[in-house]
């Protein structure tokens, strides 16, 4: 049966950024179609996928825009517009959660001052052996820079969908 043409109501532009190899691209197939590939390769440039969701009875489009972690020079016009951001960190590197607090002021240096921010810590099914940042030390920080906060795994899935609607529940 052919889907019908959908009438969005409203389109939200949503960025996700943190270094390199926490699993930023992967975040973004699970939530857009449900999907995880082992050997992803780093991203070059910027892309980005949507997926429509329905709030309140309106048709959002979510259109998550990507971007490699090496990249930190990245340019204000990929922050432009931005309602929602996720700045992600791996919870089994530590060194990963120490640069929030940079992506965090780029963040407010070019987004929106409106923009919703959430610190989303990935990779939470290796957090049994190689967890690396508490979430309690997450928690304080989320706390401390007025930030939501989640942790999810891109691999199993868990807490993604959760953690991208309360962002866009926010937004809306
Ligand atoms: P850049 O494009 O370089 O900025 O990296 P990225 O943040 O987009 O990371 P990417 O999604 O490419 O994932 C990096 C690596 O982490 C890949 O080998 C993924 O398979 C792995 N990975 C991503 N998410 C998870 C997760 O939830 N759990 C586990 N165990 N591995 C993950």
């Amino acid at each position: 049966r052919p889907t019908l043409p959908e009438k969005i109501d409203y389109v939200f532009k949503v960025v996700v950024i943190g270094d390199s190899a926490v699993g930023k691209t992967q975040l973004l197939s699970r939530f857009t179609q449900n999907e995880f590939c082992y050997d992803s390769k780093s991203t070059i440039g910027v892309e980005f996928q949507t997926r429509t969701i329905t709030l309140q009875g309106k048709l959002v489009k979510a259109q998550i825009w990507d971007t490699a972690g090496q990249e930190r020079a990245v340019t204000s016009a990929y922050y432009r517009g931005a309602l929602g951001a996720m700045v992600v960190y791996d919870i089994t590197k530590r060194v990963s959660f120490d640069h929030v607090a940079r992506w965090v002021e780029d963040l407010r240096a070019h987004a929106d001052d409106s923009a919703v921010i959430m610190l989303v810590g990935n990779k939470a099914d290796l957090a049994a052996d190689k967890r690396a940042v508490t979430t309690e030390d997450a928690v304080e920080f989320a706390e401390t820079h007025r930030l939501f906060f989640s942790e999810v795994s891109a691999l199993s899935g868990g807490n993604v969908d959760a953690a991208f609607f309360r962002l866009l529940e926010e937004i809306f």
